[in-house]
């Protein structure tokens, strides 16, 4: 393997040796398996999407204080330090600091094939088995409820619904995991979301007939 992706695997398992389960360095190893993958058909600049695959987590603004630049700066800091080259380290830069669900709500001010495929395989990591394993997880490290009746979800995608923070863990199948299948960017990344967002319909109906005491 290429020397510089050989560094930035080390670099990232080293940086996200304490991470929490959702964003730790297997999450990293899938989004950039399934980058590698779509980008056998998609065809864009396999360098590029690789690094970027491999650093766009590298420091999530959740637990860093909101501050958006943590991350993009610490991969472009990352990337000098091993001598990639300027136009790869600008570009994987503009995917990091774009590619997030919370910047979708923002205008767009950055765009590429590359950031698109990134951007898919992290939205099917979000989705499918693994999706609904990563949700629970998330929602026990803040401590919510698995379901509640009585709280419904806000189904929109809106900027108050990521702010709500008490919300039961199901109601985050609404208010984004749902709503992933239709923001796919790819053709290919479409095709893999399908079979994933089944998988987690079929979840719900069994979840709800058990709430229940049925089936
Ligand atoms: P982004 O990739 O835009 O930073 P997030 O960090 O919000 O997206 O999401 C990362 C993972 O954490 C996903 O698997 C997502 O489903 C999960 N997650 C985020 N917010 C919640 C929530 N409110 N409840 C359950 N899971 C969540
Ligand atoms: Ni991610």
């Amino acid at each position: 393997m290429n020397t510089i992706l050989s560094s930035t695997i080390s670099f990232v398992k080293e940086t996200l040796a304490n991470a929490e389960a959702g964003h730790d360095w297997f999450h990293i190893e899938r989004v950039y398996k399934s980058a590698i993958e779509i980008n056998k058909t998609e065809k864009g600049n396999g360098l590029v999407v690789q690094l970027a695959a491999l650093l766009h987590d590298i420091a999530d603004s959740k637990f860093n204080n909101g501050d958006e630049e943590i991350g993009p700066n610490k991969a472009s800091d990352f990337l000098k330090s091993i001598n990639v080259d300027v136009e790869t380290i600008n570009h994987v830069k503009l995917i990091i600091q774009n590619m997030s669900f919370k910047n979708s709500f923002d205008s767009v001010s950055f765009n590429s094939k590359e950031l698109q495929i990134v951007q898919d395989a992290d939205r099917l990591d979000a989705i499918g088995a693994i999706g609904i394993a990563r949700a629970f997880t998330y929602g026990g490290f803040k401590n919510r409820v698995l379901y509640d009746p009585e709280i419904k979800p806000v189904t929109e995608h809106s900027k108050e619904s990521y702010k709500n923070t008490s919300a039961p863990t199901i109601n985050h199948f609404y208010e984004k995991l749902l709503l992933l299948k239709d923001m796919m960017n790819t053709e290919t990344g479409k095709a893999l979301a399908l079979g994933r967002h089944e998988f987690m319909e079929t979840f719900l109906d069994q979840f709800y007939a058990e709430w229940e005491g049925k089936r």
